[in-house]
């Protein structure tokens, strides 16, 4: 089962996965944790450069290039391999933040960006989606007070693209309704937490 994590800066969605896949693994489930973009050495490079704040120059399309080109290496080097073992493969982000990201907020286009995903992902879609929605005055409040976590190229996007992300994010999961679960990230940590695992175990009982 392919597993996708996806929502504004901010939302906590690693966190609020952590205990789900504890329980998992005690459940004898096999998991694979990775994140786009990166979970590779290539894919990392790749990552890099995408999110490097010198990068001021760096053109919507080639964004979107970079992140399909490091979708694919993720995807044969990493994801495809622990599917065909029978693992559960739990990913930070895919396709959706693509078409989320660059299709809504960046205004490429949805199905433009889905098209040059669909090549570089052979049509390979998630079993479930969740989507840790929140406002992103909220999520980038969270960003800012934590000193650990570091801000880059796109945090730093004025509020009205992150309001666009959101919006995106919410159309999709409309779009997508047998993949998509939406879970309310400004809930406690607990309640998000609760509400991903039951998101989770509801889908493997299916
Ligand atoms: P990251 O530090 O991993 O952020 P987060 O913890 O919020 O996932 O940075 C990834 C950034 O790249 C994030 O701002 C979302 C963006 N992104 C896209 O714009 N398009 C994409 O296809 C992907 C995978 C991420």
């Amino acid at each position: 089962m392919f597993i996708t994590l996806e929502g504004p800066e901010g939302s906590g969605k690693t966190t609020a996965v952590e205990a789900a896949v504890k329980k998992l693994e005690e459940m004898g489930y096999q998991i694979v944790r990775t994140r786009e973009p990166g979970g590779t050495p290539i894919s990392e490079q790749i990552r890099n450069v995408i999110l490097d704040k010198g990068n001021t120059a760096m053109d919507g399309r080639t964004e979107a290039l970079l992140y399909a080109a490091s979708r694919r290496q993720h995807l044969v080097e990493k994801v495809w391999p622990a599917l065909k073992e029978g693992k559960i493969v739990i990913c930070d982000r895919y396709l959706d933040s693509s078409l989320a990201y660059q299709g809504g907020a960046r205004g490429l286009g949805i199905e433009e960006v889905l098209n040059i995903n669909l090549f570089a992902t052979e049509n390979t879609w998630p079993d479930l989606t969740l989507l840790f929605d929140i406002k992103p005055e909220i999520g980038l409040a969270r960003i800012n007070a934590n000193a650990n976590r570091e801000v880059n190229r796109l945090d730093l996007e004025k509020i009205e693209f992150h309001n666009k992300v959101r919006e995106s994010f919410l159309a999709l999961a409309k779009r997508f309704p047998d993949r998509y679960v939406i879970i309310d990230a400004s809930l406690s940590r607990d309640e998000v937490a609760k509400a991903t695992m039951e998101a989770i175990l509801s889908r493997l009982c299916k």
